[in-house]
């Protein structure tokens, strides 16, 4: 049976080992964190995602997780490549030490697999000099990287489905790939070079930034002209060669956000990547101008963040664009409560329902999660009853029934000087101006 080592049992390296262990292969997955090889091996999941606990029962015969790397016929890395987000730099310092606990086992005609996202280049500058440690010259062992593109909430779904893009030292580390791929991917496979594979990986996800910069940047446009941008997106789109993206409060996740940085870090010639990596950093900037708009001078104003994960309907919060907003609300003297059901832990308190919306003046919805739309408005107790929707996620006519004023951002509608003085006066629970009461236009 060939035996396959992961290295790294996150939300990429755990699926990516199970499936393989489905399909067959024995596969040892190896992890750092004591924790987690502990979890797994007592038959539990430190990570959730749809389908997983199935596929790990019935992947588990297959499976073990240890902490030492062992002797094996394929090295897979899938270990973490964050951004150092002060000096906007990739840091590959968990696939430098993946690659020096391999390179003391790897014998000649293994295939080491890199999954992590890397800078262009880093696979021949850095992980394979390391791995030539062995004796071995790069050739004698394979080599290949297998950018993965799976979203979270759908990882096993797109793991499955999604086609793949591999780059090999040579043709016989490509193909060897696609026979271990092959053995559980239903998209296609498309072979190329090493430093191919990793700059594809990069620009698909510096085109979805940069679409996004631009709806965000319409969004804005668009209310200086009283343009409401999600019709006109939505028009634009029926062009049949537009696609313009939703605007938001920001992006987050550890993909989109960081994956232009790793593109343009050795590269000078990146003016429309920064610019639109800076736009879209300074979404949550836009969003607390919003809320000043619309509370004007209440006293001692409380905020209810509606979801803090980087993205609807999962927990992740890496580079949530949440958490700036609540940094900056609270630096402007907001009181700052969050309500996000898929999530436990956060840099701040997550609260239930009932707890994040008391005494609150305004919710600042951030992550559209589908759940929200399932609240009934009607029952919230809050002191004042505004609704800031940064997605267009909410239903306009049911909260405004029940009282809310809603601004959607990039809605084109500006509020009227009356209606931003009556605000601060409103007792409790007392219907606000509805939609007539916001004037349309500049
Ligand atoms: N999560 C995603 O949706 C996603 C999507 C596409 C690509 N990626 C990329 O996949 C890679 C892995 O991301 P992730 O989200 O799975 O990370 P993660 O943080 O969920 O998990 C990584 C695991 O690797 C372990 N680890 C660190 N150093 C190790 C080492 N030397 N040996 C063994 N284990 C080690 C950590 O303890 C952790 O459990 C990253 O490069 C990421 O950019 C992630």
């Amino acid at each position: 049976m060939t035996k396959i080592c992961v290295l790294g049992l996150g939300y990429i390296g755990l699926p990516t080992a199970l499936l393989l262990a489905k399909s067959g292969f024995e596969v040892i997955g190896v992890d750092v964190n004591e924790r987690v090889v502990k979890t797994l091996n007592q038959g539990q999941l430190h990570i959730s995602d749809p389908g997983l606990p199935e596929l790990f029962e019935e992947a588990r015969r297959n499976f073990v997780a240890q902490t030492v790397v062992p002797e094996a016929d394929i090295y897979l890395i899938a270990v973490p490549t964050p951004l150092n987000a002060h000096i906007r730099v990739s840091e590959l310092g968990y696939v430098r030490s993946a690659a020096e606990m391999i390179y003391p086992h790897l014998r000649k005609g293994n295939l080491v697999i890199l999954e992590s996202t890397v800078p262009p280049c880093a696979s021949e500058k850095l992980v394979i000099p390391i791995l030539e440690k062995s004796g071995l010259k790069a050739g004698e062992f394979k080599y290949v990287h297998c950018p993965e593109r799976a979203i979270p909430g759908k990882t096993l779904y797109e793991m499955v489905h999604n086609d793949r893009i591999m780059g090999g030292i040579d043709n016989e580390s490509a193909e060897s790939a696609r026979s271990v791929y092959s053995s559980y991917v239903q998209g296609r496979i498309y072979l190329t070079d090493v430093t191919t594979a990793e700059f594809v990986k990069l620009i698909e996800n510096t085109y979805r930034d940069i679409n996004i910069a631009i709806a965000n940047e319409f969004a804005q446009v668009a209310e200086d002209y009283g343009v409401n941008v999600w019709e006109a997106v939505d028009l634009a789109n029926k062009h049949p060669r537009v696609n313009i993206l939703q605007p938001g409060p920001g992006v987050g996740g550890h993909c989109i956000a960081v994956d232009p940085w790793f593109l343009t870090e050795c590269s000078a010639k990146t003016g429309l990547i920064q610019l639109s990596r800076e736009i879209n950093d300074s979404m949550p900037n836009y969003v607390i101008h919003l809320v000043r708009e619309m509370l004007g001078d209440i006293r001692e104003p409380t905020l209810t963040v509606f979801g803090v994960s980087y993205k609807n309907d999962i927990s992740d919060t890496r580079e949530t664009p949440a958490l700036k907003f609540i940094q900056l609300a609270e630096n402007e003297g907001y009181k700052v409560k969050c309500y996000d059901p898929h999530v436990s832990t956060f840099e701040y308190p997550v609260y239930d329902l009932d707890e994040a919306v008391r005494d609150s003046d305004c919710i600042v919805l951030i992550t559209g999660h589908d759940l929200f739309k399932r609240i009934d408005p009607a029952k919230l107790s809050m002191r004042h009853r505004y609704l800031i929707d940064t997605r267009n996620h909410l239903n306009k006519a049911t909260w405004t029934d029940a009282g809310f004023e809603i601004k959607t951002l990039g809605d084109g509608l500006v509020r009227s000087e009356a209606s931003r003085g009556v605000a601060s006066e409103q007792p409790e629970q007392s219907p606000l101006p509805n939609s007539k009461a916001t004037t349309k236009g500049v």
